[in-house]
C-alpha cells in the first residue's frame, strides 16, 4: 500500500491508529492557493446498525497551523423508538477556543475543541456536513439532512491567530472506537457496519473536482475485518465487520 505520507499524517493526527480500519484520501483537482473557505462532506449510514462504536470521519487541516480538524457521523442506539444520529466536529489544535454550547475544550484527551450533537433523525437520508469559515479564524460545522434540508449547527471554534483556510487534500477513516483502551481484540469480533462516503464539494471560488481519490484498509486487522468496498460514481460504499 502506498500510504507512507498518509500513514505519517495518521500517526500524528489519529490517536489510535490500530482502531482505524479503513482510510480514504480526498482532494480537489483545482483549489485556490490560499485554501478552501468551506467544504462539504456527505455521508450516508442507512445500512449501519443503530449501535455506538463506529466513527465515519473526514479530516481537514489548515494553512499556517499544524493540527487537524475532523468531522463525521456516528451511529447511536435508538431512543424511545426513534433513531439518533450523532455528529461531531473537532479540532486537535492547541490554542483553539470555543464559546459554543455544543462544544468543550479538549479533544481525545489532548488539546483542541470538541463539538457534537445528537439529533433524532432518519438513517436512510444522506447527511451533508459543511465546514465553513464564518469570520477570521472561526469555523462552523453544520449537519444538514439532504432530504428534509433541516440544518443543525454542530459547533463553532476559533483557531489561533495565523490559521489560514483549509488545505486541499486530507484523509478520512472508519474507526471502531469501542476497541479504544481494550488490551486486545480479535478481528473477527468486529461488528458489522456500513457507510457511504461521498466526494467532497466546495463553494469556494476556484475549487473544482472534489474527489475521494482512494480507499484502503489499514490498522492491525487488514484482511481480517470483513472489508468490502464498492465504488460508485461519486462515492465509496464501505463495509466492515461481521
Ligand atoms: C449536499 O451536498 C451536495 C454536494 O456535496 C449538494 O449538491 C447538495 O445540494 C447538498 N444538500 C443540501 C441540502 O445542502
Amino acid at each position: 500500500m502506498k500510504i507512507t505520507a498518509a500513514a505519517a499524517i495518521l500517526v500524528t493526527c489519529v490517536p489510535s491508529l490500530a482502531l482505524a480500519l479503513v482510510g480514504n484520501e480526498w482532494k480537489f483537482t483545482k483549489a485556490p492557493e490560499a485554501g478552501l473557505a468551506d467544504i462539504t462532506f456527505p455521508f450516508n449510514m442507512a445500512k449501519a446498525p443503530h449501535k455506538s462504536g463506529f466513527y465515519f470521519a473526514q479530516q481537514f487541516n489548515f494553512h499556517g497551523i499544524k493540527d487537524v480538524g475532523y468531522t463525521g457521523l456516528q451511529p447511536r442506539e435508538d431512543e424511545n423508538g426513534k433513531s439518533v444520529v450523532h455528529a461531531a466536529f473537532s479540532s486537535f489544535q492547541a490554542g483553539a477556543t470555543t464559546k459554543h454550547r455544543n462544544c468543550h475544550t479538549g479533544a481525545d484527551g489532548g488539546p483542541g475543541v470538541s463539538c457534537a450533537i445528537d439529533i433524532k433523525d432518519d438513517y436512510s437520508n444522506t447527511y451533508n456536513i459543511t465546514v465553513e469559515n464564518i469570520r477570521d479564524t472561526t469555523w462552523r460545522g453544520t449537519l444538514i439532512n439532504t432530504v428534509t434540508k433541516k440544518a443543525d449547527v454542530i459547533g463553532e471554534w476559533t483557531l489561533p491567530k495565523g490559521a489560514g483556510k483549509i488545505v486541499n487534500g486530507q484523509l478520512g477513516f472508519v474507526e471502531y472506537y469501542t476497541w479504544n483502551g481494550q488490551p486486545s481484540h480479535t478481528c473477527d469480533s468486529l461488528p458489522y457496519t456500513q457507510a457511504v462516503f461521498y466526494d467532497p464539494t466546495s463553494k469556494t471560488k476556484g475549487a473544482e473536482g472534489g474527489k475521494i481519490t482512494k480507499v484502503y484498509e489499514y490498522g492491525d486487522c487488514v484482511g481480517k475485518a470483513g472489508y468490502v468496498v464498492k465504488k460508485g460514481t461519486n462515492n465509496y460504499d464501505i463495509k466492515v465487520g461481521f
